[in-house]
């Protein structure tokens, strides 16, 4: 089968499919992007996507001309195209294009590009054996809170990661806190029993799967606490984890060359996932 690409307005053979060199998403990383999990047909969280998406746009003073529902459309399109039932969709938005000036260009129409891709959501083998993660400094700019195209640190702390035998790094502030993954946020479960992940504030995205499996723990009756852990707190934890739209929840059992707990996938971790796989199986909260 042909893969499909939206490119502003049409659907082409992705191949085939281009943007401008002088758009600004090529020349500045001037765009914000999203990716929408799709179990079973249905996209998960699509409302929570749309509405982070809207925030990063405001942010960046993109007036993007189309409305959710016509979003919607698209999507669900490039997803029947491409045949995806299980896997994600990839939004971007950019600025446009425009003659090359740092400053806003008077009129750009901004740029729309969407592909699909089908992947295992959960995949049985790393729920089996978890994952391993590094820690990194993290060199981002101050406001990763905005869903920007600008990923070269993330993009280079995956490829430290990838080198360490790795599947993620943590990135790490200046004083010593877990900020998040480099496409992932992370947390961690106290050996008093309480899960923690940092609060959603600028130093962070905040992650459609972080809030869906924020309404699982309320909805369960687990303790919780948003606030910043440090890598220390992260080594002696009894468990860890992380989450993305890509991934769900994934077990994580060794940070650095630190195990956690035993170094095995942990039982509220493991519970966590089948919670959180089961609210993804009707789309989430919303169900768009
Ligand atoms: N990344 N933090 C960062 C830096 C991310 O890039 C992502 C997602 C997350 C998790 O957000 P969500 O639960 O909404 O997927 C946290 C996507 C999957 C990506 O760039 O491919």
């Amino acid at each position: 089968m042909s893969r499909i690409a939206y490119v502003n307005g049409r659907y082409i053979a992705h191949r085939d499919a281009r943007v401008h060199i002088e758009d600004r998403g090529y020349q500045f990383a001037d765009g914000c992007y999203e990716v929408v999990a799709m179990r079973n047909g249905v996209f998960i969280d699509a409302g929570l996507h749309l509405q982070r998406l809207r925030r990063s746009l405001a942010a960046l003073s993109i007036a993007f001309p189309m409305n959710d529902a016509a979003l919607m459309v698209v999507m669900n399109e490039v997803a029947r195209r491409n045949l995806v039932r299980e896997g994600f969709v990839y939004l971007q938005i950019t600025r446009g294009v425009a003659t090359r000036d740092f400053a806003f260009p008077g009129k750009a129409r901004p740029s729309l590009v969407m592909t699909a891709r089908s992947k295992l959501l959960v995949d049985p083998k790393l729920m089996a054996s978890g994952i391993k993660v590094i820690t990194i400094p993290d060199q981002r700019w101050a406001r990763p809170d905005i869903k920007s195209v600008s990923l070269l640190p993330n993009a280079l702390g995956k490829e430290a990661a990838k080198k360490a035998g790795a599947y993620e790094a943590w990135q790490v502030d200046r004083d010593g806190n877990v900020t998040e993954g480099t496409s992932s946020n992370a947390w961690i479960v106290t050996k008093a029993g309480e899960v923690v992940t940092r609060q959603a504030d600028q130093g962070i995205l905040n992650g459609v799967t972080r809030l869906g499996l924020l309404r699982v723990i309320a909805a369960s009756g687990f303790r919780l606490s948003e606030r910043p852990f440090s890598v220390a707190e992260a080594k002696g934890a009894a468990e860890a984890l992380l989450t993305s739209s890509t991934n769900f929840v994934v077990p994580v059992v060794r940070i650095d060359d630190t195990p956690v707990g035993d170094g095995k996938p942990g039982p509220l971790a493991k519970k966590l996932a089948a919670s959180y796989a089961d609210y993804a199986a009707i789309g989430g909260s919303d169900k768009s």
